[in-house]
């Protein structure tokens, strides 16, 4: 593994490898890395010749300060465990790229002025409670793109909508990347891997798999009920969590959203039937003892 900090330096040791004819696969982080982020990385290192894996906290993708400030900066336990990962990896990559930059390094001209729109993808669940996220996303995830010029671009399903943003990015910059979206890894009770949680608390923590829990009952009350009554036990089951089960410390969930939406197109549907191809996806966003929790369920 290399750390590279330089944008010079990454373009210059992604020409060469070009010029040699290697593949090259791209993992984009903001560092805090957990056995989610590994297992893309570990993909990216079995499939291409070089991997990069970018570690930069996007600060153009938060529209919440406070969540700027609090995201976990880890770099150095990060290039271990990237390290130990190729230790213990049946690599076809030769080598691993990490590139660290700072905000002046990706942004040199100060904050960036390119705006993007995606349409209706981002015009549901996260999109308008999180004005110009999916911009900010798409203009760092280009600068990456143009940086590591990969074939393969690896992205977690945690972040489902973001997925379909990319999807729609590559369409509209006409880039031959392929898109591979990764599974969500979960911890051994169910809980989507995140970096936010390490901000919960040791008993909201202990909470935390409920979402999990509630979301694969729903998956399994989707071959007997209909959307509107799926979404709303979900909504109903973890709002009123804390008065059913014993919650410690005044804790209990409040559920923002949860949406069952076609998986590609990402639009509400209100039967079954007007899933397309891959079949339905459910979102969910709770909060629990002060963070913003996100995972999904697959409708199949
Ligand atoms: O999913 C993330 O961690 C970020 O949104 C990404 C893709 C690295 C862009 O900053």
């Amino acid at each position: 593994m290399k750390q590279v900090t330089k944008a010079a330096e990454l373009t210059a040791a992604v020409e060469e490898a070009k010029k040699q004819g290697l593949e090259i696969g791209l993992v984009p982080t903001m560092g805090a890395l957990h056995e989610g982020h590994l297992s893309l990385i570990e993909r990216a290192l079995k499939e291409n010749d070089l991997v990069v894996v970018s570690l930069f906290v996007n600060p153009i993708q938060f529209n919440n300060k406070e969540d700027l400030e609090k995201y976990p900066r880890t770099i150095d336990a990060d290039l271990k465990l990237i390290e130990s990962l190729i230790a213990r990896t049946d690599c076809r990559a030769k080598e691993l790229l990490a590139f660290t930059p700072t905000v002046e390094e990706m942004y040199p001209q100060g904050e960036p002025k390119e705006v993007y729109h995606f349409g209706p993808v981002e015009e549901v669940m996260e999109g308008p409670r999180r004005p110009g996220h999916f911009s900010g996303v798409a203009v760092v995830v280009r600068r990456l793109f143009d940086l590591a010029q990969p074939k393969r671009a690896y992205f977690g399903e945690k972040d489902y909508q973001q997925i379909a943003v990319i999807r729609s990015l590559l369409a509209q910059i006409k880039y031959p990347i392929e898109l591979v979206p990764c599974p969500i890894v979960r911890a051994d009770d169910g809980l989507a891997l995140s970096s936010r949680n390490m901000r919960l608390s040791p008993a909201a923590r202990q909470m935390a798999p409920a979402i999990n829990a509630t979301l694969e009952q729903a998956a399994e009350m989707a071959e007997y009920e209909e959307v509107d009554d799926v979404k709303e036990w979900v909504l109903d089951t973890l709002a009123s969590w804390h008065e059913v089960n014993d919650c410690p410390d005044g804790l209990c969930f409040e559920p923002e959203y949860f949406e069952i939406v076609d998986a590609i197109t990402l639009q509400p549907i209100a039967d079954w039937d007007e899933a397309g191809e891959l079949g339905a996806v459910g979102c969910i966003a709770v909060w629990l003892d002060g963070v913003r929790l996100i995972d999904i369920v697959k409708f199949q």
